[in-house]
């Protein structure tokens, strides 16, 4: 077994990609070695990698020997910001300080729930692609479309009335812009904060049956949270929803333009096809690319390497979504594949809460934009796309279109 490796020789991490299809090459290269390997943060530590589909499962359902605190020394942090920003929040913790909220947010988040919100979803998306079609031609999909839909759907899940979702749009896309300056990422949340603040007082005068309703008459009524705690998981619904899904709208699409024959046996049959779509892209794309970190709290063992207590460990799933062990012919693009055991929305108890939300958006949206659009191309060259590889989920910064 080994205990070390050469702590000089790691690379920075994130890794970057060789091609925009495909993860990192040093990912795959550790991938088929086997073992984890260390790579170098930014603060100089030197946390390992995860890149076996077994091995990243392995981590992620040992929550007695790793821990998803970003509080813990040794947890491998993505800024020196992190522990205080989000070292409250119930899902970077673990045990009592993680499920009790979990619980208390999954009623509005089951497959069934989610399902429900079909009809509602393939109305919002019409409404976009209805605008979509009068705006001047190039048209960004990834403003108008891949990130509106989420937006408006979170909103719906939440409460918030349609015609007041503008500021939740804007404050919104303000804060997942990579390059948006410090102070007005800060003035988004606060314009969010006061915004949802508002709506949860009047969903305390006024009830109805959404999130915000429940978590203000039930849970803050009956003691388990705070008023302000449920503004704020009101936030971090929205956060945690919106670049994710949107990612992933604008990466699917920009698949389906470039394999038009995958793109056809969706649009030949899509009530069939959709499902195994949606499961298929999100194996391929994997866009959570920098997560999920942990830090180990005992001595564990993974692909022949000991880990030590006090160690951080980055799961990539990128490369464990293309793990030939588990998926024939991974690097090809298969919206048929029955192999379903992918990881792209994590694996454990903090696999992800909105994951069947973000299903049904991408079973309608995909379908019905190119129903709508049959016509729909991209109107820059390819290589002229632009991807964030550095970032916690991968995606693009815009897409081009024209039809
Ligand atoms: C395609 C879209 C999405 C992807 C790829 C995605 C991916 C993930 C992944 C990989 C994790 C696990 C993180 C870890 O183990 O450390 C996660 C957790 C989480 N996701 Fe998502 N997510 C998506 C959409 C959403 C949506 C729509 C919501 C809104 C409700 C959401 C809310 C959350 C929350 C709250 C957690 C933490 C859960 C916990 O710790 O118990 N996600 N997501």
């Amino acid at each position: 077994m080994t205990t070390t490796t050469d702590h000089t020789a790691a690379p920075d991490f994130p890794l970057r990609r060789g091609c925009p299809y495909a993860p990192p090459d040093l990912a795959t290269e550790f991938r088929e070695d086997g073992a984890p390997r260390r790579v170098r943060i930014w603060n100089g530590s030197t946390p390992w990698l995860i890149t076996r589909h077994e091995q990243v499962r392995q981590v992620l359902s040992a929550t007695d020997r790793f821990s998803a605190d970003v509080t813990n020394p040794g947890f491998p942090n993505t800024s020196s910001a992190q522990p205080q920003v989000e070292g409250g929040i119930f899902f970077r913790k673990d045990g009592d300080e993680h499920l009790p909220i979990r619980r208390i947010l999954n009623p509005d988040f089951t497959a069934k729930r989610s399902e429900a919100l079909r009809p509602r979803i393939a109305e919002l998306t019409g409404k976009l692609i209805d605008d979509l079609v009068t705006m001047p031609r190039p048209v960004d999909l990834i403003e108008h479309f891949a990130l509106a839909l989420p937006t408006v759907v979170i909103c719906d899940v939440l409460g918030v009335p349609y015609e007041e979702r503008h500021t939740v749009h804007e404050s919104s896309k303000k804060l997942v812009q990579l390059n948006a300056p410090h102070e007005e990422k800060l003035a988004a949340q606060q314009a969010l904060h006061a915004n949802l603040t508002d709506h949860t007082e009047r969903k305390r005068r006024d009830p109805d049956e959404s999130l915000l309703s429940r978590l203000v008459n039930v849970h803050v009524a009956g003691g388990d949270l705070t008023f302000d705690q449920a503004v704020r998981l009101g936030m971090l619904v929205i956060g945690a929803g919106h670049e994710t899904t949107a990612n992933m709208i604008g990466l699917g699409i920009l698949a389906l333009l470039r394999e038009p024959g995958q793109r056809d046996i969706l649009l030949s049959d899509p009530a069939r096809h959709a499902a195994t779509c949606v499961e298929e892209m999100m194996r391929y794309w994997s866009m959570v690319q920098t997560e999920p970190r942990r830090v180990a709290i005992q001595d564990t063992e993974i692909g022949g390497v000991l880990i030590r207590a006090g160690e951080g460990v980055i799961c990539n799933l990128p490369a464990a979504n293309r793990d030939p062990a588990v998926f024939a012919a991974p690097e090809q693009l298969d919206i048929t594949r029955v192999e379903r055991r992918h990881i792209g929305f994590g694996f454990g108890i903090h696999q992800c809460l909105g994951q069947n939300l973000s299903r049904v958006e991408m079973r309608v949206a995909w379908p019905a934009l190119f129903q709508r659009i049959p016509g729909l191309r991209l109107s820059v060259k390819e290589k002229e796309l632009r991807f964030h590889d550095q970032a916690l989920t991968y995606g693009l910064e815009d897409l081009p279109v024209t039809w």
